[in-house]
């Protein structure tokens, strides 16, 4: 990313803060990152950590910026964008946080023929490990889509998708799938001490594991299969439980509550994008 680049964050809250935090730790200089939002001792916070400059109003900040990140809760999306209508600078960059909210809604709230790339980060990226997946709409840049990758890459990795439907797949996936494992982690542990362990061990030994075989399945060239083959000897005990689980269709228990999730990501997308 160029120095003279400037990125304005509306919206001081957890996502911003993680990607703000992942420009600095990887050498954006704080002078160009901006923040607006409409809590005084959020800001004030955010201020004194990072030593930006902060606003209270969103216009001002706009005017200040080549990127403009709408990091601000969904339902709030179109009040922000109204107040932003007419003062974009030509070119700006409209990078969209806001989970659900489709690109030619927003296109729309902020007057029409915008470049905006519509993002679907996760939660881990407030610890540098996030993946996130990007849809560009028809205005946006080669450049410009270089510059939205760069800044969620700050925060893990980052990926392009070619048609926005398949940011519901992403939500599906990895958006909301840092809940699925800590259901798994909370199952585990809890027949754990259904086993007999105390609570405390049930846990870290849950957790332990599910980070260590999260470290081999994107360290290793194997695949998830070939790593399961490997530590399924026959007959033993992780054949035992790989075969409970199958009896019980885990594929299709997991097939199913990612299609619910999806589903819910489109109706959701219609609900926020219908007001004016
Ligand atoms: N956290 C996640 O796991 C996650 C994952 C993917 C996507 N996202 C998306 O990221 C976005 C931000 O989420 P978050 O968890 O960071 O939310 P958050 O912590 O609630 O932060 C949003 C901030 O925006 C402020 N705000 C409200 N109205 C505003 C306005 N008109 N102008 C400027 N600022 C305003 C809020 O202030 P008040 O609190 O005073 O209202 C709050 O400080 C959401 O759209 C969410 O869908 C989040």
């Amino acid at each position: 990313m160029q120095n003279s680049t400037t990125i304005g964050f509306i919206g001081a809250g957890n996502m911003a803060y993680a990607i703000m935090s992942g420009l600095i730790n990887n050498g954006t200089s704080a002078k160009q990152i901006k923040l607006s939002d409409t809590n005084e001792a959020l800001l004030s916070l955010r201020k004194d950590e990072f030593n930006l400059e902060v606003f209270t109003d969103n216009v001002k900040l706009v005017t200040h910026c080549d990127v403009i990140v709408l990091a601000v809760k969904p339902q709030v999306l179109s009040t922000v964008c109204h107040q932003l209508e007419n003062t974009l600078k030509t070119g700006t960059l409209i990078i969209s946080i806001a989970a659900g909210v489709r690109a030619r809604d927003i296109d729309r709230w902020l007057g029409g023929n915008q470049s905006i790339v519509r993002t679907m980060p996760n939660t881990p990226a407030l610890l540098n490990q996030g993946v996130t997946g990007l849809f560009a709409n028809e205005s946006v840049t080669d450049l410009q889509k270089q510059l939205a990758g760069d800044i969620l890459d700050s925060v893990g990795q980052s990926l392009w998708v070619e048609e926005e439907l398949m940011l519901d797949a992403v939500t599906a996936l990895s958006g909301s799938g840092p809940a699925y494992f800590f259901l798994m982690i909370e199952s585990m542990a809890n027949a754990g001490v259904a086993l007999g362990l105390d609570e405390q061990t049930a846990q870290k030994l849950s957790i332990q594991t599910a980070l260590g075989a999260s470290m081999m399945a994107s360290t290793s060239g194997d695949s998830a299969h070939e790593l399961r083959a490997k530590v399924t000897s026959p007959n033993g005990t992780t054949q035992a439980a790989i075969d409970s689980f199958q009896d019980q269709n885990f594929d299709v228990m997991v097939a199913h509550a990612m299609r619910a999730a999806f589903d819910r990501a489109g109706e959701l997308g219609v609900e926020l994008g219908n007001s004016d």
